[in-house]
């Protein structure tokens, strides 16, 4: 029995208690196929098969490869020539929030300096907002990263910073995806000024809590005027102790430490990571946690952009993601982050398609998205486009023709 016959039966078989009958689709003459399967095709980390074809049913890939050879299916779509990619895997966002913060991107802009202080201000607007304004601001959000053919999100709580206020904020954030960071530990709440021994300790025993069920991850801001690297170890040490799996903002504005905590918890993900020294390149190239570069932040608060290609080249898995949020980089659209990538931080149109699906996979420590291996959720993107290069080359043109996000359980249709 071929492969795609195998898969077909196992597929029918694994939904007979669902429904009767899987439909499947194949997509014909595709001009470039991106897999980022390195068994099939070019044999490249891309994955790349020309005039290719490729199977699915409404939630796996069933078979990839040359269009000569492409099965029958139950429909077919042509696609005369159109590239086709895998969904982005946007692995860091923070796009439950309340307000704007356009005076302090002009005021950056002018030559003042970021500091994280602005947060504060996101804070009271959450904390002021009915719970209906905050679905309502997500879903738009959301779907504003749908359109720039994100399939995959990551959402952090961290613009309320009380039990309550935080439970509320990763409620909102889990009707959009499974993909739930708890971030309490953002920044230091005014109402604890001159109590961060309170403020830590909240965090580390009711908040997390009390919050921990709501998520799947945890993260610390762990930078000068956020959280120490003390405080940061025992916030992610009691989170690791509550089931969550681990992330850090670290590096964004100096040498914080948060890369070396980072690797030495075993985080999935360390993000920023705009001031490396040698030593922190050496231990990500060694570890088994991704570097999350964000360009957008470099780009909002006018700060020098990380080398991307020097991490690469060293070794280190690196992920591509917005940082979706009011202060730093207010950027839904996966087309200009790998654009930013491309021209500001020294990686090929390749490396970065391939950190913007892959490797926020591997952010999110996935291995069934980021990818169109055979098995792979059939989260697939068409381009109007005959090459994926087109997304940094035509920088801020919308090109995702068509965005394919596999069924998903009970919230089909978020991300
Ligand atoms: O990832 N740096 C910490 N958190 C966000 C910015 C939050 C804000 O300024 O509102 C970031 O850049
Ligand atoms: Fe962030």
């Amino acid at each position: 029995m071929s492969a795609l016959k195998r898969s077909r039966v196992n597929a029918a078989f694994a939904c007979r208690c669902r429904r009767v009958e899987v439909a499947t689709t194949v997509l014909r003459h595709v001009g470039e196929l991106t897999t980022n399967d390195p068994s099939v095709g070019d044999h490249s980390p891309m994955g790349r098969i020309f005039d290719a074809a490729m199977v699915v049913d409404d939630e796996r890939v069933l078979w990839v490869g040359p269009d000569a050879q492409a099965p029958a299916a139950d429909e077919a779509l042509e696609l005369h020539g159109a590239a086709v990619i895998p969904g982005f895997v946007d692995s860091h966002t923070h796009l439950v929030f309340a307000g704007e913060r356009s005076d302090e991107f002009e005021a950056r802009m002018a030559g003042r300096r970021y500091d994280g202080g602005g947060i504060t201000r996101t804070v009271h607007a959450t904390r002021a907002a009915s719970t209906a304004v905050l679905e309502s601001s997500t879903r738009a959000r959301v779907a504003e990263l749908f359109a720039s053919g994100v399939t995959t999100v990551e959402i952090k709580s961290g613009y309320d910073l009380t039990l309550e206020g935080e439970a509320r904020l990763l409620e909102v954030a889990g009707a959009f995806s499974d993909e739930v960071t708890f971030l309490g530990a953002h920044v230091l709440p005014p109402e604890y000024a001159n109590r961060r021994d309170d403020y830590v300790a909240l965090v580390c025993d009711a908040m997390l809590e009390r919050c921990a069920p709501l998520a799947r991850w945890a993260d610390v801001f762990c930078e000068e005027g956020a959280f120490s690297v003390d405080e940061s170890f025992a916030i992610l040490g009691a989170a690791s102790e509550a089931g969550l799996g681990l992330r850090v903002h670290g590096n964004q504005l100096g040498h914080s430490g948060g890369v070396a905590l980072a690797v030495e918890l075993d985080a999935a993900s360390v993000d920023h990571c705009a001031f490396l020294s040698d030593d922190d390149v050496n231990q990500l190239a060694a570890s088994n946690t991704v570097a999350t570069l964000l360009p957008g932040a470099e780009f909002s608060t006018r700060a020098p952009y990380p080398d991307a290609a020097r991490l690469v080249r060293e070794g280190v898995t690196v992920a591509l993601a917005t940082d979706c949020n009011p202060g730093t980089s207010y950027l839904t659209n996966m087309g200009v982050v790998i654009a930013l990538a491309v021209r500001e931080m020294g990686l090929s149109c390749d490396e970065a398609l391939l950190a913007a699906t892959w490797g926020g996979a591997r952010a999110l420590r996935r291995d069934d998205v980021g990818h169109l291996g055979v098995g792979a959720r059939a989260d697939y993107l068409v381009l109007s486009a005959p090459r994926a290069a087109h997304l940094a080359y035509r920088v801020g043109t919308p090109l995702v023709a068509q965005t394919n996000r596999a069924r998903r359980g009970a919230r089909a249709g978020t991300p």
